[in-house]
């Protein structure tokens, strides 16, 4: 990876230009980047990026909505609009099929690891900016640009739990709930309105995530005893059960015997969302998915439809962003630190958010 000097872009149709404020750097993001064999295939070369703040700088002939200034959120995932099958994950992965690959390499090949980037106009979703960054005493919610970037963790989360209908009534168990998407699914499920039981190896974060909501939250450490870890996860869920299983467990974790000790507290009737990359599969019970009638939904990244709900449940204020809602560090980079950013999203995995802003 180098920085360079190019020239200015313009917007066209279908198009706008985005003056980048904040992007997210994911823990797999230096594998990705900088490994071509990293299994993300990315179409080199390439501005890498992801989920991004930013603010409108130039809007195509077609734009309906978004103008010039508007503070808009920046969703990587990029639909063929001729074909739902073409995907690309702006910056990150491009999809498996040829028509996805149409799309990430020619127009949209660029991403928003930069100061300004050219982007679909139908995934900068604006924000209400008055509304969020806007003075208590006025009716805002006094947040800064820092506490809107927890967004990036929460936005693909949102997805699978949305994909799976948490809600209140509902005793969710997320696994593994101590790395940054995981953390961030414990304060998405809450705001949805489920009990959460909080799930994970690292005693010390969840020690920390406990503080979140002692009211709906339970953390539960597990410890590969499969016995035990499902005596104690019984015991916390009480007599209510689990209803819901959302997973994004990493490819380390292939071997993890949580996938198990959840299997045998959910409900009748229960539901699972699949997140995660764990790509020599996982076996599952076909008898107690087949007799307890489970139900399990695979979710890549979020739908419009989705991402749209979870700026408005931050918006209406039932989601709280940063220190006030007990959510991690955010650490931040300058574009010429993208080798330290990269750096440190490897290294700390943690809940919180690492971003580059340009
Ligand atoms: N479906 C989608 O749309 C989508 C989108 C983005 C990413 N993903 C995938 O989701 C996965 C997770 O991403 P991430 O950024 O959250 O990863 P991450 O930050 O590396 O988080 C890893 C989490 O997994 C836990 N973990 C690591 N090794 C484990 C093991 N052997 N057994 C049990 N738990 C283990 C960690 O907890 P402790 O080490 O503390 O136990 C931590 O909570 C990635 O592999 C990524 O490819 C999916």
């Amino acid at each position: 990876m180098t920085l360079e000097m190019r020239p200015r872009l313009t917007a066209g149709p279908g198009s706008v230009v985005v003056r980048i404020l904040a992007v997210s750097v994911r823990a797999n993001a230096p594998r990705v980047w900088q490994d071509p064999a990293s299994g993300h295939p990315l179409p080199t070369p390439c501005v890498p990026g992801f989920a991004s703040l930013g603010r409108v700088a130039e809007v195509g002939p077609d734009a309906t909505v978004l103008e010039s200034g508007q503070l808009v959120f920046f969703d990587p995932h990029i639909v063929g609009r001729d074909s739902t099958d073409a995907v690309y994950i702006s910056g990150f992965m491009e999809g498996f099929n040829a028509e996805s690959r149409r799309l990430s390499r020619c127009e949209w090949r660029d991403s928003t690891l930069a100061e300004f980037a050219r982007l679909p106009l139908e995934n900068c979703h604006p924000l209400n900016e008055q509304r969020l960054l806007g003075d208590i005493k006025d009716g805002g919610l006094g947040y800064s640009l820092d506490d809107l970037t927890h967004l990036f963790s929460m936005l693909i989360p949102f997805g699978g739990l949305a994909d799976i209908d948490v809600k209140a009534g509902d005793t969710a168990v997320i696994a593994p709930a101590t790395g940054r998407y995981g953390s961030a699914a414990v304060h998405v499920a809450l705001a949805m309105g489920a009990r959460v039981i909080a799930i994970g190896r690292n005693a010390t974060v969840l020690k920390q995530l406990n503080d979140i909501d002692p009211g709906r939250l339970s953390t539960v450490q597990m410890t590969g005893d499969v016995i035990r870890d499902t005596e104690v996860l019984r015991a916390t869920a009480g007599g209510q059960g689990v209803s819901a299983f959302w997973d994004m467990s990493p490819p380390g974790a292939a071997t993890s015997t949580h996938f198990t000790s959840v299997l045998n507290v959910l409900n009748r009737g229960a539901r699972i969302s699949l997140m995660g990359s764990v790509s020599p599969g996982v076996s599952f019970d076909y008898m107690q998915i087949m007799v307890r009638a489970l139900a399990i939904k695979g979710t890549w990244m979020s739908t419009k439809e989705q991402t749209r709900r979870l700026l408005g449940m931050v918006e209406t204020g039932v989601l709280p962003l940063g220190a006030r809602a007990k959510m991690g560090a955010i650490k931040k980079f300058n574009l010429q630190d993208w080798g330290e950013a990269l750096a440190t999203a490897a290294a700390e995995i943690e809940p919180g958010e690492v971003v580059v802003m340009p």
